[in-house]
């Protein structure tokens, strides 16, 4: 099969102490995210996706409306899903950011704790399921922005996400039941890794890897 689910990059009960328990991770990664693989898979064909790649699928599928709205909602999902477990680590957390990240924040979105403010309110305010993000605009400056359901801000035209937190009730239930803004202060302060972000700027975004 052409797009396969990426093994995480720690153990499922590696996030365990940090908010994110085993059970979840196995839950959202084995079943939800592998559930979205194996769906995108199944449209290869009858779309005319073969030989695309990732991101590009997930661009086309966003300008083509609710027309692309099928493929959107698995293609989206599978790269959102590929972001977020990268961005997430054991070793995450704290307010230490890698000087260029903390510069860029600091000059595009007032600091620190004003892109966290933002950022957590972004991800309250979605109504219904989607995703919190903070990409790099069309004008190269850092912005916070919002998708729903399984769109992303490639699909919207908005930018390159570096960093996604999924706001979709299977991230958080077992965790923090229905209370998504401590699910969103847990996942900025103790599972964020910034090293992982910077990198993702210094790279003008994610490269999946993943094609049709
Ligand atoms: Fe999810």
């Amino acid at each position: 099969m052409p797009f396969t689910l990426p093994p995480l990059p720690y153990e499922t009960a590696a996030l365990a102490a940090q908010g994110m328990c085993q059970e979840t991770l196995e839950l959202h990664h084995g079943k939800h995210h592998n559930a979205y693989v194996t769906a995108l898979n199944g449209l290869i064909e009858s779309k005319g996706l073969a030989g695309k790649s990732l991101e590009t699928i997930v661009a086309e599928a966003g300008q083509a409306g609710a027309d692309g709205l099928p493929v959107l909602n698995q293609a989206g999902q599978h790269y959102n899903h590929v972001l977020f477990w990268q961005v997430m680590s054991p070793n995450g957390g704290g307010d230490k950011l890698p000087g260029a990240l903390a510069a860029k924040i600091d000059s595009d979105l007032g600091g620190l704790q004003a892109f966290k403010d933002a950022f957590k309110q972004a991800g309250v305010t979605q109504f219904g399921s989607g995703w919190a993000w903070l990409i790099i605009g069309a004008d190269g400056k850092l912005k916070v922005t919002k998708t729903p359901n399984g769109a992303n801000p490639i699909s919207t035209g908005e930018g390159q996400p570096i960093l996604g937190c999924d706001v979709w009730e299977h991230a958080y239930y077992l965790d923090f039941r229905n209370v998504r803004p401590n699910y969103l202060d847990n996942f900025l302060n103790k599972l964020v890794d910034w090293e992982v972000v910077a990198g993702l700027m210094d790279k003008g975004g994610l490269s999946t890897g993943q094609a049709a």
